[in-house]
């Protein structure tokens, strides 16, 4: 799977891209990542891609020519406009849709993507009206550039490749099944000042522990993310034992 990221900022993917277990991912080429700047694109002595709003107004816009010369080169690379069909072309802004964990699963599952970092302020619509197949938010706050939202994506894709994490772990995450999950310990059994670890953990008794598990996860959600249980409810997610223990819990 390919990724091309066009940005300002090139140097900030290095770091993540070398680092932690999502390292791996990209070492094998699980992940190619392609970092375009988008100022060897400008037209101009001073590499300038941006400029005023039409219409007045604070910030700056980036320009079509750059992006869209930037974006002509990664296709290129990546075979032609006849090897795009299933690539999304992605724009990171607040106005777009919400990234979560099935948007996720389903990019991980194909052939990467073309990555657009704008700065908030804007980049000029008739760019996005063209190629843009996706625009996607972080959630209901403002990010200074794209940037650090593409970095998102890319480990959230990277550590569902295989040989990233433990083998089963990505299906123990929250939100895989819908639900958050629960809490971890590991040692010691007893801290310092004698606080322990849930009795049942050491138990043995893996029926009584998944049980267990269950029971927190559906907890925290019902307390934390109460939106989450209504759609595992409308998915058909909870079993009776899971709405006899929700019916039970005092919120
Ligand atoms: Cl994806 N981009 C920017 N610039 N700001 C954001 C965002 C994305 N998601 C939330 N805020």
């Amino acid at each position: 799977m390919r990724f091309d990221v066009l940005t300002l900022f090139p140097e900030l993917f290095g770091p993540h891209l070398e680092q932690g277990v999502t390292r791996r991912a990209y070492a094998t080429s699980q992940m190619q990542v392609r970092l375009w700047q988008l100022r060897d694109f400008a037209d101009d002595a001073y590499r300038r891609i941006d400029d005023r709003p039409f219409g007045g107004g604070p910030g700056m816009v980036m320009m079509a020519g750059p992006l869209e010369r930037g974006l002509a080169a990664a296709v290129a690379e990546r075979g032609g406009a006849g090897a795009m069909s299933a690539v999304p072309v992605v724009h990171f802004t607040p106005a777009g849709r919400r990234l979560d964990q099935p948007m996720v699963q389903a990019l991980a599952q194909g052939p990467g993507a073309i990555l657009i970092c704008g700065r908030y302020e804007g980049v000029d619509q008739r760019v996005i009206d063209r190629h843009v197949t996706l625009e996607l938010s972080l959630g209901d706050y403002v990010l200074s550039g794209g940037e650090l939202a593409a970095l998102v994506v890319l480990d959230a894709i990277a550590r569902l490749q295989p040989g990233v994490l433990s083998p089963d772990s990505p299906q123990h995450d929250s939100f895989s099944d819908g639900l958050l999950e629960g809490p971890s310990y590991t040692r010691p059994e007893v801290l310092a000042d004698g606080t322990s670890v849930p009795e049942v953990l050491l138990s043995g008794h893996h029926e009584r522990i998944s049980r267990w598990r269950r029971e927190r996860s559906l907890e925290w959600t019902a307390r934390r993310r109460p939106d989450l249980i209504v759609q595992a409810r409308a998915a058909g997610r909870l079993d009776a034992r899971d709405e006899a223990f929700l019916e039970a819990l005092i919120l």
